[in-house]
């Protein structure tokens, strides 16, 4: 028996405001539909199941997850993706505290971490974006030590 995949059809969407459209089948996920046939890969693939939440985007004001919607379902509907919460290049809170960032983390699910790394990675990425205040370091990081480095690379290559 041979699987015939269902008719491409155009699609067209407003997505952060501008007007996009592209051909997705009726299995296209609407995640891959954002990513693949329209380039904007902010919107991104964690389970596929609908539990981790880095999927999400707003569909006519409302916060759903993309890979459980078909492309198809949402022909002429309002996105609004990661990509259009910036203004430029500009983040909207350029120094979120621990706090504020675990809120905004808080809808998505991180199986692997503890989010642990995602929060030091907003951080510094918070740190490199935001407009220059001091050289201070993101917290939480610490530059790498040569010798530090070295003296454990020397104990690994003494106890073999
Ligand atoms: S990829 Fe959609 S919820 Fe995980």
């Amino acid at each position: 028996m041979e699987l015939v995949a269902g008719t491409p059809r155009q699609i067209s969407l407003t997505i952060n405001g501008q007007k996009y459209s592209g051909r997705a089948e009726p299995r296209t996920l609407l995640t891959y539909f954002l990513r693949d046939e329209l380039g904007l890969t902010g919107t991104h693939i964690g389970c596929i199941v609908g539990k981790c939440g880095a999927c999400s985007i707003i569909l006519d004001g409302k916060l759903v997850k993309s890979c459980l919607i078909f492309a198809q379902q949402v022909d002429g509907a309002e996105i609004l993706t990661v990509e259009g919460l910036a203004e430029g290049s500009k983040l909207h809170n350029p120094r979120p505290s621990e706090k504020e960032i675990r809120e905004g983390i808080s809808g998505n699910l991180c199986m692997c971490t503890g989010y642990v790394n995602i929060v030091k990675s907003v951080k510094a990425a918070a740190e490199r974006m935001a407009p220059a205040k001091s050289n201070a370091r993101p917290s939480g990081l610490r530059p790498l030590k040569l010798s530090r480095r070295s003296s454990q690379v020397s104990q690994l290559r003494e106890r073999r």
